[in-house]
């Protein structure tokens, strides 16, 4: 375990005085056992303070907005960590209102179910003004990213993301590596933030920014060696776009999906639902030249961003992007494997909504209890019951044993399914043809049905939900439990 010293040295080197005063000021750090998780070579710790912090982004056109970020200075931070490395997170709840409790949630981590950041299920919220303690090995390397996991459409709205980088999977060191986070902002003409949230958008497909970014800009230019390999980590994570990227004119190829490694994959293009990642291996182009990248799921095939080469070339070998090293994950068996079969559905009143259009207002309630339910996972829709009052889970598993997700998505709308603390096996689609790839959050277009593959990992309740996060506050959400 750590001790108070590890911690102030880590906090220190990461964030400074800001850190120094809040874990001087007396913390109440919650012990929490942590058992059958690989064995740490070496502690980084990291401190977090989420607050409101008025923040210039160069796509908000010189308008200043009340973000909520995790950290001062940083609107976004990346935090990187070794494989085999234990990560050691001390954060402190700022957040501007008495209500706003907080948890952290890290995305696409096999971790121990305690350590999932999910309010009420593996842990209790953490109201403002008070301090909560994760710790945990990432077992996994990859890219994944951290969220609060309460009242998120507005906590995503007001750029509370942060990124997590497990290195380790490389067998060929790339050129160079570069970090692209869209998202979208909801700004109105006076230049304030819009309603995160409103009830057409989150009966059809999510309420739509206004605003494009990468990396907090419109389209950025970004300077890259010349004729080199360059590693893109492309993370989706606006609350509602579906993206679909893709490189004109230039070498390129997938080489891992949701942070796991898989054979080097050229392609045209790759569709992103919230949550999604992907990582590419591009050849830039000759001194002089430049490459973009497109999202082509806009009316308008739309620059995402630019890489514009500099200096002598790197390489003149052809193309042959080395894959990842993949991580050992217990083997799917799929012969033995049971199916579970999940129907993603539209629940009476979200049909209705979605055809009349925007109602008379229903407030979200409290926190986390969205009263809205429009969609519904088996036919049941979340928060039919209340966080603190659990229902059924959608199903149990045994740790260790196969299983077939049938996924079948019965509306007129794309659903990114994401599952807490286990990755899938893409196996088929009903519409598409699909390559065999891993991931934790897998994109349903409309009334299509994929099958995955999963192997139940460790015991606890997992989230199973939309990640359209107003789909999963209003229904679509449930939990998977592992026994
Ligand atoms: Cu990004 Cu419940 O997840
Ligand atoms: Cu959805």
């Amino acid at each position: 375990m750590l001790t108070r010293r590890d911690l102030m040295v880590g906090a220190a080197a990461f964030t400074g005085s800001a850190a120094a005063s809040f874990l001087s000021a007396g913390r109440k750090v919650e012990a929490r056992e942590v058992i059958a998780e690989p064995i740490a070579h070496g502690v980084k710790s990291i401190v977090f303070d989420l607050a409101e912090r008025p923040t210039a982004l160069p796509c908000f056109g010189g308008k200043t907005l009340p973000l909520w970020t995790f950290q001062a200075g940083t609107p976004v931070p990346i935090v990187r960590v070794k494989l085999g490395e234990r990560l050691d997170t001390l954060f402190k709840n700022d957040l501007p209102r008495a209500e706003e409790v907080a948890t952290i949630h890290w995305h696409g981590l096999r971790i121990q179910n305690t350590q999932d950041g999910v309010p009420y299920m593996t842990q209790k919220p953490i109201p403002p003004g008070r301090e909560g303690h994760y710790s945990f090995v990432p077992p996994d390397t990859g890219s994944f990213f951290f969220h609060t996991h309460c009242n998120s459409t507005e906590h995503f709205g007001r750029g509370l993301i942060g990124l997590l980088i497990v290195e380790g999977d490389e067998i060929v060191p790339p050129d160079g590596e570069v970090v692209l986070m869209m998202k979208d902002w909801r700004i109105g003409p006076d230049g304030t933030f819009l309603p995160f949230s409103t009830d057409e958008g989150a009966a059809k497909g999510g309420t739509p920014g206004t605003v494009r970014s990468v990396n907090g800009e419109t389209s950025p230019v970004i300077t890259v060696p010349s004729s080199a390999n360059i590693r893109i980590r492309f993370y989706n994570l606006d609350p509602m776009r579906i993206s679909e990227i893709g490189f004109e004119d230039a070498q390129a190829a997938i080489i891992a999906t949701d942070g796991n490694g898989l054979p080097p994959m050229t392609f045209e293009s790759w569709r992103l639902g919230t949550a999604m990642r992907v990582d590419m291996l591009l050849r830039t182009a000759p001194p002089g030249g430049s490459v973009k990248l497109y999202d082509y799921y806009s009316k308008e095939p739309f620059v995402l961003a630019e890489f514009k080469s500099e200096g002598p070339p790197k390489r003149n070998d052809t193309f042959d992007p080395t894959p990842l090293k993949v991580m050992p994950f217990a083997k799917f068996d799929e012969a033995n494997a049971q199916i579970v079969p999940f129907e993603f559905s539209a629940t009476p009143t979200g049909q209705a909504v979605a055809a009349i259009g925007a109602g008379p207002g229903i407030e979200i309630g409290p926190l986390c209890l969205a009263k809205r339910t429009f969609w519904a996972i088996n036919k049941q829709a979340w928060p039919g019951h209340d966080h603190r009052d659990l229902g059924p889970p959608l199903a149990v598993l045994k740790s260790g044993q196969s299983y077939i997700f049938e996924l079948d998505n019965t509306t007129p709308r794309s659903h990114p399914i994401h599952i807490h603390g286990h990755t899938f096996e893409v196996l088929n689609s009903s519409k598409r043809k699909l390559p065999r790839f891993r991931c934790d959050t897998v994109l349903l277009i409309p009334n299509e049905r994929i099958q995955v593959g999963l192997v139940a990992g460790l015991p606890g309740k997992w989230m199973f939900h939309c990640h359209i996060l107003e789909h999963q506050e209003a229904g679509m959400m449930g939990y998977i439990e592992v026994v």
